[in-house]
């Protein structure tokens, strides 16, 4: 258990507006602290930071992220709590007092990499083994004998526990090879068994060399599914991760070629360019954008050049962008993907491909005559307006002026008209723009807890609960006292009821009372972390039995009549939070 103090402790050391100000640029506005919010894509900063309350916190109002400063981190670095808290603590020069269940993580991750290795180990060696299936088909995919032994690729054959064998021969548990997701169990003969049968093994290697996966790609025709990927595992986050960015990374240049699979990379690697990757089997994140960005300025998406990997480039364009690498697309004729193109024309003509790789507004542009047909009338109008569009997004004044003049020339039309569109698209998007700060602004002391959504409209209630469970928190003993005089529920708040839910399920068990009680899998970061936060909040502030007594008083109450701020007017909304602000006083 963490001692609340540390916690406490801990957060002083790192204000959340510093903390977050090395991942994103805040900007001042007003009294308030916003950024373009890291865990979605925008233009306009829709994430506040509210840095000089008590329970200092932000909140997006675009993707309802938010959270005290421990969770932002467990977010943006997509890490457990203890690690978390580990990193922070790191960074303000503090110890984290020791924890045995905390060597008992670490150590199983210890194994379960060691155990990937062994694998990986085993699965190139079946290579060469008896069953040459899979060498022929690598070969007959054109892949040299050096690019197969630099990935490490390999093959898992036919039997449902060739793998299972020889794990338990080195030592490791039933445990670990499930853990590792290598393993599944029978649920007809309860034994386990190899979850890679009949495919080429592709490891999963991260940038300090560890084996953290596996995908594996069938070798019979029609085999299902074509391409299997370890889910995740507590070495492996999906999300998180790339392919191949361990060796794209070495080759130290600003650009990376980002692809859609597995056979597509190492195939542009063997023609020579080796910062490439791709994502596993999901589509592009976030994370993974924020991992290009540490080594690269651009990237030039290389995906399918069919519908689906179209659309994928226009979702890659955005996030790619909002993490501030500028984004070129590739585009291919005649083939289907990089893999087949560079197979059917060479790697000179690939070469070519990626010089000639369009900006980012150059594809969208050309995107707007997609479905139009350009012979008639309407179909150029209907580009033209989607050209506008995307002409208004563009901030720069001088980019957006060389792009509009290229419009007008390619459409054929005066360019002062189109500026004078382009410019009334900006100036609607800014009075839109205007108009939902101001409504955020209003609405933001009550619409501030993401965790709590019912915190909103019963303020007086969810204070209450929150100090019955602060004061749970720091007197466990008392649990069943204040449990016959109120039930869970009776909790007005859903979020809060969980917790005082969770405290009676688990006290009688024995379980001390630690934070970690909400850090399992009832709990996503934003409630782990506003749950750390509740005594941080009542640090300085006493709560004893009389005030859980009006609490109590308070719950039993009939709840203040509802309120949908959502229905309100302006001027209505305006009223009721003056009165609420009354009453607060
Ligand atoms: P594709 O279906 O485009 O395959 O999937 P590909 O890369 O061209 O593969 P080959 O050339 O037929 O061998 C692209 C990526 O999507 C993921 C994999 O990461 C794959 O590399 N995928 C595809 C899966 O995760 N599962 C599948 O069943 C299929
Ligand atoms: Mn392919």
């Amino acid at each position: 258990m963490l001692p609340q103090e540390f916690i406490y402790q801990l957060k002083q050391a790192n204000p959340i507006e510093q903390v977050m100000g090395s991942y994103v640029q805040l900007i001042r506005a007003g009294s308030l602290l916003k950024c373009n919010c890291p865990f979605h894509s925008e233009k306009t900063p829709s994430c506040v930071v509210y840095a000089d309350t008590q329970d200092p916190h932000f909140y997006c109002f675009g993707c309802h992220a938010g959270g005290d400063v421990i969770s932002f981190i467990r977010q943006i670095e997509g890490i457990g709590y203890m690690d978390a808290v580990r990193m922070l603590a790191e960074r303000a020069g503090m110890t984290v007092p020791s924890q045995s269940q905390d060597n008992r993580e670490e150590n199983m991750r210890m194994r379960l990499l060691e155990l990937n290795r062994a694998a990986a180990n085993y699965y190139y060696k079946q290579l060469t083994g008896p069953d040459k299936r899979g060498l022929m088909y690598l070969k007959e995919r054109a892949l040299r004998p050096d690019i197969i032994k630099k990935y490490g690729l390999g093959f898992a054959g036919d039997k449902w526990d060739g793998l299972l064998n020889a794990m338990q021969q080195l030592g490791f548990t039933e445990t670990e090879l499930l853990a590792a997701n290598l393993c599944g169990r029978s649920q007809k003969t309860n034994n386990l068994y190899d979850k890679f049968r009949n495919r080429v093994i592709f490891p999963i290697i991260d940038l300090r060399g560890n084996v953290i996966a596996f995908g594996g790609r069938t070798i019979e025709k029609g085999g299902e599914p074509k391409y299997l990927n370890s889910s995740d595992t507590p070495v492996f986050k999906k999300g998180r991760n790339l392919f191949s960015m361990n060796f794209a990374k070495k080759s130290q240049s600003k650009r990376l070629i980002l692809a859609e699979g597995y056979m597509d990379v190492i195939a542009v690697h063997q023609a020579g360019f080796e910062n490439v990757v791709a994502s596993l089997g999901t589509a592009l994140t976030p994370d993974q954008c924020r991992l290009m960005r540490q080594y690269a300025d651009e990237v030039v998406i290389s995906y399918d050049s069919d519908a689906a990997g179209q659309n994928a480039t226009v979702k890659a364009v955005n996030l790619l962008r909002a993490v501030g690498l500028r984004p070129r697309i590739l585009h291919m004729h005649d083939a289907k993907d990089p893999d087949e193109y560079i197979k059917k024309f060479g790697a000179p003509y690939f070469r070519k491909l990626l010089e000639d790789a369009d900006d980012a507004l150059t594809y969208e542009l050309k995107r707007c005559r997609d479905g139009t047909d350009p012979a008639s009338e309407d179909g150029t109008i209907t580009a033209l307006h989607k050209a506008v569009n995307v002409l208004a997004g563009i901030e720069n004044e001088l980019d957006r002026n060389v792009y509009l003049s290229r419009v007008a020339k390619d459409y054929d039309i005066n360019p002062e008209i189109l500026k004078s569109q382009v410019e009334r698209e900006i100036r609607k998007r800014r009075a839109g723009a205007k108009k939902l700060d101001w409504q955020r602004r209003i609405t933001a002391p009550m619409l501030r807890d993401p965790v709590n959504p019912d915190a909103t409209q019963h303020h007086a209630e969810a204070k209450a609960e929150e100090q019955i469970l602060c004061y749970l928190f720091r007197q466990p003993d008392a649990l069943e006292s204040v449990l016959a005089r109120i039930k869970p529920e009776e909790f007005v708040t859903a979020f809060h009821r969980k917790v005082y839910e969770k405290l009676a399920e688990l006290l009688p068990q024995g379980y001390d009372f630690s934070l970690s009680l909400f850090s399992g899998e009832d709990f996503t970061p934003d409630e782990t972390g506003r749950i750390a936060g509740i005594p941080a909040k009542y640090e300085e502030i006493e709560i004893n039995p009389r005030t859980v007594e009006d609490c109590i008083r308070t719950l039993k109450q009939k709840p203040m009549q509802d309120v949908n701020i959502e229905n309100l007017s302006d001027d209505e909304a305006s009223a009721f939070f003056a009165q609420l602000r009354q009453n607060k006083r």
